[in-house]
C-alpha cells in the first residue's frame, strides 16, 4: 500500500467517525430535563454536595457516567446518580454531554 491510499483511507476513516455523532444541544437539553431536578435548570446545583455541570468538558462528562454506570465510581452520593446513569445509552450520554459542555458558553448560541 502506498502513502497516499493510507492517507486516504485515514481520511474517510476520520470524517466517517466524525459522521457519526451529530451534537444538538436541543436533543441534549431535552434528555438532561431528568437532570436538572438535581443539577440545577442552568446546570448549576443549589444543593451543596450536587456538583455544578454547566460548562464542563464533555470527555470527563461522558467517563463520570460511564463510571457510573459501570460502578467504578462509589463515593458518597455516587448511589444516586448509578441509578440515573443505568437509564442512559451511549447516545444518550453523549447528547446530555454535549449540552452541559456548550451550556453557558458562547458556543451555545450557534
Ligand atoms: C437525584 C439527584 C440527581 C439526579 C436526578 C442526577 N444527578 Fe448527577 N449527581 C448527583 C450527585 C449527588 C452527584 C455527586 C455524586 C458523587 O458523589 O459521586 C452527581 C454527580 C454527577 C456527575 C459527576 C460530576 C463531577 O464533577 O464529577 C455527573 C457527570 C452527573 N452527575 C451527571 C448527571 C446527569 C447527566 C443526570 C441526568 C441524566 C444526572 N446527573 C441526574 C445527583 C443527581
Amino acid at each position: 500500500m502506498n502513502r497516499i491510499s493510507l492517507l486516504l483511507i485515514l481520511l474517510f476513516w476520520t470524517t466517517a467517525a466524525a459522521a457519526d455523532y451529530d451534537p444538538s444541544f436541543k436533543i441534549g437539553k431535552e434528555k438532561a430535563k431528568v437532570c436538572m431536578t438535581c443539577h440545577g435548570e442552568d446546570g448549576i446545583s443549589t444543593i451543596d454536595p450536587y456538583p455544578n455541570l454547566r460548562g464542563q468538558k464533555m470527555g470527563y462528562l461522558i467517563s463520570s457516567l460511564k463510571d457510573y454506570q459501570s460502578r467504578q465510581r462509589t463515593s458518597g452520593l455516587a448511589i444516586l446518580m448509578q441509578q440515573q446513569a443505568d437509564t442512559l445509552s451511549e447516545q444518550d450520554m453523549k447528547d446530555i454531554s454535549y449540552y452541559y459542555s456548550v451550556l453557558g458558553t458562547k458556543k451555545e448560541e450557534e
